[in-house]
């Protein structure tokens, strides 16, 4: 079934979905000893929201997608491939099959993708292969995080910085140029110790000769020093390095979209390229730290406001737990 070998990749769609419940700096700040003025001093962030009742990490997704199918025109049941970037997934087997089913993409194949909050940027990337390679000519790709669930709302160091979001994109094979221009992934396993989600078990006998460990993912930690070093030495660097592969120059990205981890590194990120403050997309007061959400999100508010335009190129990078970090430079529409 290949056909278009060699296509190139156009977003042609976007859709978002935040939980309706907010939880403002005042408010956590009666969960743990904090101020609005510390938090929003250190990383920008004035709420965030959290996902209750109903709300899950299917149902934030599902909407998502149904509003980016939306705005691209096209049907849930003509998409080829659904991805889902998550960490946080409600079902560790994988809920991008439940999100296939609400979506009533009977025709796509469907499944999960676990890179922290390098999520979506490796899903952009992943998804543009089957594209080129003529596998699939539409492409669902959701970054989607219920991070709440995981956080220790006892750490103030942690459980200030993240909050629950989703967002989605439609890719398709156009003939008419390829507007993913150029891109760098990478990992570094060696510093993982400093973001963890980690499972912790106890072994007990099974039978005589066998013992099985059991147990549950543990909240949230991290070096927040080390990790706020990584980004702003990383992150310039894997931009500079696909813009290279673009073969464009900085000056002529419209916007530069990074992961939305905390306003200092995106100021200290710009700041490192050159890129003026009036460039870089933030919705860091609002949604707080989304996780693989965040790009998405930021795309789908600035599109939706007409800030971005076709034929915008947009220098979007995520970092995060692995360490992963990874840049996609990409035209929009
Ligand atoms: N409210 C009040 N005081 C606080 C809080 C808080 N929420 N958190 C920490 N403090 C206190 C600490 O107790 C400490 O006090 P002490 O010196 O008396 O012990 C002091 O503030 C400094 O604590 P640090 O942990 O060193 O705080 P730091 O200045 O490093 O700021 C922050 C923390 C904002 C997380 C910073 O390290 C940072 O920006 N790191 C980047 C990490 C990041 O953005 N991660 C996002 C998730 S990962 C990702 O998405 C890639």
């Amino acid at each position: 079934m290949l056909h278009d070998v060699g296509a190139g990749v156009a977003v042609v769609g976007c859709g978002s979905a935040v939980p309706a419940v907010a939880l403002d700096n005042d408010g956590l700040s009666r969960v743990v000893e904090t101020s609005d003025e510390w938090i929003a001093s250190r990383t920008g962030i004035r709420e965030r929201r959290i996902a209750s009742g109903d709300e899950c990490l299917r149902s934030l997704a599902t909407t998502a997608c149904q509003n980016a199918l939306e705005m691209a025109g096209v049907d849930a049941a003509d998409v080829d491939l659904i991805l889902l970037a998550t960490s946080t997934p409600d079902d560790l087997f994988g809920t991008a099959g439940q999100v296939q089913f609400a979506l009533g993409a009977t025709k796509a194949v469907a499944f999960d993708l676990t890179a922290a909050c390098s999520g979506f940027v490796f899903g952009l990337v992943t998804a543009a292969q089957f594209i080129r390679t003529g596998a699939y000519r539409t492409v669902l790709l959701i970054g989607a995080d219920v991070l709440s669930r995981w956080t220790d709302w006892g750490d103030r160091r942690t459980c200030i910085l993240f909050g629950d979001g989703a967002g989605a994109v439609v890719l398709q094979a156009t003939a008419e140029g390829d507007r993913l221009l150029g891109f760098e992934l990478h990992s570094d396993g060696s510093l993982s110790g400093s973001l963890n989600l980690a499972f912790a078990g106890q072994a007990r006998p099974l039978t005589d000769e066998t013992t099985v460990t059991q147990g549950t993912f543990q909240p949230i930690t991290m070096n927040g020093q080390e990790i706020y070093r990584f980004a702003v030495k990383r992150v310039p660097e894997v931009i500079e390095k696909a813009l290279f592969r673009a073969d464009i120059g900085v000056e002529q990205v419209d916007w530069l979209l990074l992961h939305q981890a905390n306003q200092r590194i995106l100021d200290a990120v710009g700041d490192r390229l050159g890129i003026p403050r009036d460039k870089i997309i933030s919705n860091m007061a609002t949604y707080g730290n989304t996780s693989a959400a965040s790009i998405p999100l930021a795309l789908d508010q600035w599109v939706r406001s007409g800030q971005i335009k076709p034929g915008d190129t947009i220098a979007s990078a995520g970092f995060g737990a692995g360490l992963t970090w990874g840049a996609a430079i990409f035209q929009w529409k």
